[in-house]
């Protein structure tokens, strides 16, 4: 079953029935003048909608369910894609196609409920691609998902998650690009624009401050409008700007007491009038909950009926039309947006056909790669005493314990799971329905490291004896310690790990010195234990081909070089709210000062930075230089490998100004592989709207002139060369980009 529980029940399925009629395929083309690819979107949209009936019209608006759901007596058009997350259908005697939707973010997803699920690739989490910071990475796993789903049949990807990690315990964070706007709105841009490049649609969202899962289909999130444009919707801004997602999907919390699917001034004020976005918006599954203020408000598609309370639009935005309450212009309007995004992103040009449910395995074996390149960027490092990593050539007994690592990896839950091809490598645990099936993807660190390392002696205990690890670590060369947080869509979790582990990893650290952790986590965790293990590695849910990521990092076939998105708090009463996320209202009294910013903000210092990452080389700068000779702040210097083995630096550019709401913004940043003993040059530049507060009386982007910090270093909290630059007053429209 799917994630509510409704009561109604009022199929509109005879509404959703295309209206199939089939003429000659030529005769066609030379009626339809919007077929001529060389008129922009818009044009074509116009002339398209000038054929359209009102009826046709209120088709493109209303989104179904792609899975039959019993509680509300729901049966899906044979035309959706069995078990997917939806279906607009198309129009053929216009030649428009139908919308077949799908999750998300890591890969082509299945319903949970769904009888036969697609079994496909899943890159690493959302989280875990940001931690790369490396947008070419996430183009290409954008582009790999974005072609899983082409070739499942699927021409709208429910992808582009870019919620700002403002509460480390939602359950959701697995899915979004971590705590900063600039690295989160890069990263998850690129892998839109990825997605994209297979003529298929992407989605940003979910638009907008649902940082918390608790109360999420009705919680009132309250975070004062200036802050939120420095911080939750500069993240979205900057994912638009580089994605263009065809989508944004509003999501189902309140926003200032409305909500976010009917609050103009998200939907209108900001993404319209602002940023000039183009495509259309759409709820989500169960985010609409009126026929006027949303449609007025701005929202274009309702999604994934039944899930709303009742239908919105369709047949009660037609009574509304009549009514004179939602003008003819704007049902236009909302079609021409939905009718845009489908001639800008191909979606014409290159038809999707339906799909068997297995995908070609050279198809997969290719996508292995990616996902597993991805991984392996993504894993951090967090700590290294005394050397302890890479696994010595030497070792000759290795005890490997706990997290299931001898059969996989774990994946978060809810709808973005992606079911692996070969099944759940750990069937059975608990949740197996919604948000569950808790699953583990086949790809076994345990073996991967047996493989690469066949003369040590490596044994395994799966932790649930804290004591009986203990003496197996007295006895090893090595203990490595596999601990696991599940996280999930709709509930909030804890930031300590459960189980036991904390005890488990305390008594083998107790008998073994040389531990080390590895996290499989969908965010930050507390890690109380830290001070007494060698080394802690942060591998998130790392996808498909995880394990073995997981071992080329231990044994140093892979240098790592991931960075964190996001602070490891020390404890909870570092963060701006102690307690759990609570119900009904949430105040966001820390504004703009989300993660890093917030800890500067109080002078105080998390467990794990912002930006930290080790690798098992050094890497030093040299030659800082800023300028802003036209206004842009342009930052120059040298990256130097400065060990004895090839990797790739993070090199994390900050700058600091007054007035701002913490000492300091990431400005600009770079990675940058290197071999032993190289170097290389980087050129940077500062958006602007890093340097700039938001004012909101003028709505515009004010930089105050003067001289700012600029400063280099490898994490938020390890700044290795600071520089000044002077930069000219300016005020910049709400409207500027790059
Ligand atoms: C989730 C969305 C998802 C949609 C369709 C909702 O519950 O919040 O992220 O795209 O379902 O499955």
């Amino acid at each position: 079953m799917k994630r509510h529980t409704l009561a109604l029940a009022a199929p509109l399925l005879a509404l959703a029935a295309t209206t199939a009629i089939t003429a000659p395929a030529q005769a066609q083309q030379a009626a339809r003048p919007w077929s001529n690819a060389k008129l922009s979107p818009d044009a074509r949209a116009k002339l398209v909608l000038a054929q359209m009936t009102e009826d046709e019209k209120l088709t493109l608006v209303f989104g179904l369910f792609g899975t039959d759901f019993a509680p509300k007596n729901f049966k899906t058009p044979a035309e959706a894609r069995p078990g997917s997350a939806g279906y607009i259908p198309g129009i053929p005697r216009l030649g428009i196609p139908a919308q077949w939707q799908t999750d998300a973010g890591v890969g082509v997803a299945t319903q949970g409920s769904a009888v036969n699920k697609r079994g496909r690739t899943s890159l690493p989490s959302g989280i875990a691609t940001a931690a790369t910071w490396d947008p070419a990475l996430a183009f290409k796993g954008g582009a790999m998902i974005g072609a899983e789903a082409r070739a499942s049949g699927f021409n709208v990807l429910l992808a582009g998650g870019v919620n700002l990690l403002r509460e480390p315990r939602n359950g959701r964070n697995f899915e979004y690009g971590g705590e900063d706007p600039l690295l989160a709105g890069t990263m998850v841009g690129a892998q839109i624009a990825g997605i994209q490049s297979n003529h298929i649609i992407s989605t940003v969202k979910h638009y907008a401050i649902n940082d918390q899962e608790t109360d999420r289909f009705k919680m009132n999130a309250v975070l004062d409008r200036t802050a939120a444009r420095m911080s939750d919707l500069l993240a979205f801004n900057f994912a638009i700007e580089r994605g263009t997602p065809g989508s944004v999907m509003c999501s189902y919390n309140k926003v200032d007491g409305l909500y976010a699917c009917e609050q103009p001034w998200l939907l209108t004020d900001v993404l319209r009038r602002d940023w000039g976005w183009k495509g259309f918006v759409m709820s989500d599954w169960g985010a609409t909950h009126s026929t006027v203020a949303a449609a007025n408000a701005g929202l274009e598609q309702e999604s994934g009926w039944p899930f709303d309370e009742q239908p919105y639009f369709r047949e009660p935005l037609k009574a509304a039309i009549a009514k004179g309450e939602v003008s003819k212009a704007r049902l236009d309007e909302m079609a021409h947006r939905i009718l845009r995004s489908m001639f800008a992103h191909g979606l014409f040009e290159h038809p999707i056909t339906a799909a068997p449910l297995d995908l070609p395995p050279a198809m997969l074996k290719a996508h292995a790669d990616v996902t597993r390149a991805d991984a392996e960027a993504a894993i951090v490092l967090l700590q290294n005493k005394g050397d302890v990593l890479p696994l010595a050539a030497t070792a000759k007994r290795i005890v490997v314990i706990g997290g299931h690592a001898d059969k996989g990896v774990l994946a978060g839950g809810g709808s973005s799971l992606v079911y692996p091809v070969g099944g759940n490598a750990v069937p059975g645990l608990e949740p197996k329905v919604w948000p569950g099936p808790v699953m583990y993807h086949p790809s076994s660190p345990l073996e991967a490291l047996r493989r690469q390392l066949p003369n040590a002696q490596i044994t395994y205990l799966d932790g649930t004896d804290a004591t009986a690890a203990a003496a197996a670590a007295k006895q090893a060369d090595v203990a490595l310690v596999f601990a696991t947080q599940w996280t999930g869509e709709a509930f909030d979790v804890s930031l300590s790990l459960t189980d036991n582990q904390d005890a488990l990893i305390d008594a083998v650290a107790g008998a073994n010195a040389r531990t080390v952790v590895v996290l499989e986590t969908g965010g930050p965790v507390l890690t109380p234990w830290a001070d007494k293990t060698a080394a802690i590695l942060e591998a998130w849910y790392p996808g498909t081909a995880g394990g073995e990521a997981i071992a080329n990092v231990l044994t140093g076939k892979v240098n790592p070089s991931g960075h964190l998105p996001a602070s490891f708090p020390r404890s909870l009463a570092q963060l701006p709210k102690p307690s759990a996320p609570n119900e009904g209202e949430t105040r966001y009294a820390e504004g703009a000062a989300v993660g890093y910013k917030w800890y500067d903000a109080k002078g105080d210092k998390p467990q794990f930075a912002f930006g930290h990452g080790l690798s098992y080389t050094r890497f030093a700068y040299a030659g800082l230089k800023a300028a802003a000779p036209k206004g842009t702040v342009t930052v120059r210097f040298t990256v130097r490998n400065a060990g004895t083995r090839a990797g790739a630096d993070v090199a994390q550019v900050y700058v600091s100004g007054n007035g701002w709401e913490a000492p300091k913004r990431l400005g600009a940043f770079q990675k940058v592989s290197l071999a032993a003993g190289a170097s290389k040059p980087v050129t940077v530049t500062i958006d602007p709207r890093l340097l700039a507060v938001f004012d909101g009386a003028s709505n515009r982007w004010k930089i105050a002139g003067g001289s700012y910090k600029v400063l280099l270093g490898h994490s938020a909290d390890d700044i290795a060369a600071t520089t000044t630059v002077t930069v000219p007053a300016r005020t910049l429209p709400a409207s500027w980009h790059p």
